[in-house]
């Protein structure tokens, strides 16, 4: 699609983020800039870039964007929303079914010829059906999480700081400060943006506030998680467990959370299907082309 309308399309050839280093050399001059999550475009990289006509992000999160020096600089950001919100949303749910049944541990076990008959309490884990979901973030995201717990029957909490009423009358959800949902939830999920108010929205106190069984589960991003806290409140038993598809310090795992046999792990694949990646890239082509021809793209996030 962008070779259509370039005369001259640059790919990183490496199989791997560029380096700042790359990218201030890769920017200068163009026109446009199509970036991934893990590219951290700064104040220098769009100094540099200042002739860019757009910056099309290929994710739905911009927090890698300095999105302030952008609009100073007058550059355009855009992002893909909504065309991984399902992908997303059953990830959040992968990871909640996969902590509450602990079939990460079970499938070693069979493979490795542990698995001497049914007993009754191997691999005992938790019921999810008619226990308390708690959604922290009610966007797109959120709600698709809170609307697959329908078939579970599942009472559904969340914080937000705006009431949601489509999702209150959709699956009958109840908006709640924080702290309620902390307490009276089995399973959360977290779905906020990354911003100075959400950095460690989850802490020491947050997980001391939260029941012992409760799971927790994160697919928004690893900086709303106080990463050392979380490892000592599962290896001290203050929750039970967690599904964790990003991480603080991407790609870096906290050591201690390497250890946890409570915890499930992915590397950030989220919105990791076929369909979904080939949509996402429509879109930040979509978006970027639009800019190029000076129209307003559809995802304009600044
Ligand atoms: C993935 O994390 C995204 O923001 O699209
Ligand atoms: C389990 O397989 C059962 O029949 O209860």
């Amino acid at each position: 699609m962008l070779a259509r309308v370039c005369d001259t399309v640059e790919v990183n050839p490496r199989d791997r983020a560029m380096t700042h280093e790359e990218l201030l050399a890769a920017v200068r001059g163009r026109d446009g800039l199509l970036c991934l999550l893990t590219d951290t475009i700064d104040r220098e990289i769009l100094d540099a870039g200042r002739d860019l006509k757009g910056i099309a992000n290929y994710a739905v999160g911009y927090d890698n964007i300095d999105i302030a020096a952008a609009r100073e600089l007058g550059i355009g950001v855009t992002n893909t929303p909504g065309v991984l919100t399902d992908a997303t949303a059953d990830m959040a749910w992968t990871l909640l079914m996969a902590c509450a049944r602990r079939i990460v541990a079970s499938d070693p076990f069979v493979r490795s010829g542990r698995f001497e008959g049914w007993a009754p309490m191997l691999f005992v884990g938790a019921d999810v059906t008619r226990r308390t979901l708690g959604i922290v973030g009610a966007g797109r995201i959120g709600t698709a999480v809170a609307r697959r717990s329908v078939g579970f029957s599942m009472r559904v909490l969340y914080a937000d700081p705006v009431a949601h009423p489509e999702l209150e009358h959709a699956v009958g959800a109840v908006r709640v400060a924080l702290e309620t949902l902390l307490r009276e939830s089995d399973f959360i999920s977290l779905h906020v943006l990354l911003t100075t108010e959400t950095r460690h929205l989850m802490g020491p106190a947050q997980f001391a506030m939260m029941k012992p069984t409760a799971i927790l589960i994160n697919t928004s991003r690893g900086p709303v998680i106080d990463e050392a806290a979380l490892a000592v409140a599962l290896r001290e038993g203050k929750i039970a467990g967690a599904g964790l598809d990003v991480y603080e310090n991407e790609p870096e795992v906290h050591p201690e959370l390497l250890n946890c046999p409570n915890a499930v792990l992915a590397p950030h694949t989220g919105s990791a299907t076929t369909e979904t990646r080939t949509k996402m890239a429509t879109m930040a082509a979509e978006n970027l082309i639009a800019m190029l021809e000076g129209r307003t793209p559809p995802d304009l996030v600044t």
